[in-house]
């Protein structure tokens, strides 16, 4: 009998590995929040302003969603016990996406567990080896992990450059079975809209499918929430809208939204919808109620959209320059070395803040920043109590 190999233990490789991204300040660990309340949260015990979550119009914590989430817990459980496609479909998961459909100018809509999983499932159903995809450079990682599911070739785009995209298009012309072009509404770490005014023409013109992940849009852009495309003029338009629901809408889960023949042959394809089990009825109920109070408390989209222009001014006003729209919801302080961010955001902590800390890959390296993000329950003089303190950590940081 030969000796056994000998192979490094597990647990060391992994010590090692850990070791290697503190020494670079990427280590990430979890920490335990608690009883989201108006805009802020229990971190260890103290409450505190919380500017990190998606939580745009204070959904999440609203009573309301708990009481209709509540009422359908008593009622039907907890699980939805198989996978909608064998015995976990139940009529309310219908009734959300006939809500979605019609919120989004779409004939149909398909739940899926998460936004991640709805752009792995859906992305590599559309799209293999004979077809081209083009991304814009910024995407969310569940945009290229899809695509790099897909075994398509994925072609990067410099971000929102319409014309870098043409160019690629031209190139191309003929050689692709498929194409297939992959954007963001609102860019998660950016916060920037895509021109999709521009990309739709474009996109008819070379005969590629348009896919709009518009997870940070729904719900906060346009008159009526929905979303980027409502902003751009775009409704009904795109191929494959994407939207999810544990932003905005507070609750959990997502969808993807188009034509009739798109979502058929999605319940039949997308590996992540067909093989896994249907989201809990009560979310649904919950995320239900979350679109009607959206819709009847517009107060909120205007809430979001005049906190975030009073702290990006302020911001402005202590000398820092901000991208993105005056009033974009999302708004990301560049700082650069990784270190240094997790620094400035653990002073905003002991300050009473929460904010998150952004390092790679979440983005390239060389533009860890703050990603603050803006909520409608906010009261102003906390939007003002943070940029004050905001920007003296900022003074003591880069001075450290
Ligand atoms: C653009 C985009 N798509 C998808 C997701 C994933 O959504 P979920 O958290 O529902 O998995 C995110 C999450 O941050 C996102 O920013």
């Amino acid at each position: 009998m030969s000796d056994p190999v000998h192979r490094p233990f597990l647990e060391d490789v992994l010590s090692d590995e850990l070791q290697q991204l503190a020494n670079a300040g990427l280590r990430r660990s979890l920490k335990s929040v608690r009883q989201r309340r108006a805009g802020t949260v229990l971190l260890d015990g103290e409450r505190i302003a919380d500017f990190a979550s998606n939580d745009y119009l204070g959904l999440a914590a609203d009573p309301r969603l708990a009481r209709a989430a509540a009422a359908v817990l008593e009622s039907e459980g907890t699980g939805a016990g198989a996978a909608r496609l064998i015995s976990g479909n139940h009529p309310i998961h219908e009734s959300l996406e006939r809500e979605l459909a019609s919120f989004k100018h779409c004939a149909r809509a398909l739940l899926f567990p998460s936004g991640y999983m709805a752009n792995m499932g859906t992305i590599p159903a559309l799209a293999g080896t004979d077809d081209v995809i083009y991304s814009d450079e910024l995407n969310h990682a569940s945009l290229v992990d899809g695509c790099r599911l897909s075994r398509a070739t994925v072609r990067i785009f410099p971000h929102a450059d319409i014309n870098a995209l043409e160019q690629m298009l031209s190139e191309d012309a003929g050689q692709y079975r498929r194409a297939l072009i992959v954007v963001e509404g609102v860019f998660s770490m950016d916060g920037d809209t895509f021109p999709l005014d521009a990309l739709m023409p474009l996109a008819k013109r070379h005969g590629a499918w348009t896919y709009v992940d518009d997870a940070h849009g729904t719900g906060v852009l346009g008159a009526t929430g929905r979303g980027a495309i409502e902003q751009c003029g775009v409704l009904g338009q795109p191929d494959i809208v994407v939207g999810t629901l544990g932003k905005a809408l507070g609750t959990t889960g997502a969808y993807v939204a188009g034509s009739d023949q798109l979502i058929e042959f999605l319940i039949n394809r997308a590996r992540s919808f067909v093989y896994t089990t249907g989201t809990p009825p009560a979310m649904s109920a919950a995320t239900l109620e979350a679109m009607r109070i959206s819709d009847t408390e517009p107060w909120r989209r205007e809430a979001v959209r005049e906190r975030a222009a009073r702290l990006r001014q302020r911001l402005l006003q202590g000398g820092h320059t901000v991208t993105g729209a005056h009033d974009g919801h999302i708004i990301p302080v560049i700082i650069g070395d990784p270190v240094r961010t997790m620094q400035i955001a653990a002073d905003m902590r002991r300050r009473g803040f929460l904010i998150g800390g952004v390092r790679p890959p979440t983005v390239a390296a060389g533009t860890s920043r703050l990603r603050i993000s803006v909520s409608a329950v906010h009261p102003r003089e906390l939007i003002d109590a943070f940029a004050a303190n905001l920007l003296d950590a900022l003074r003591t940081g880069a001075s450290s």
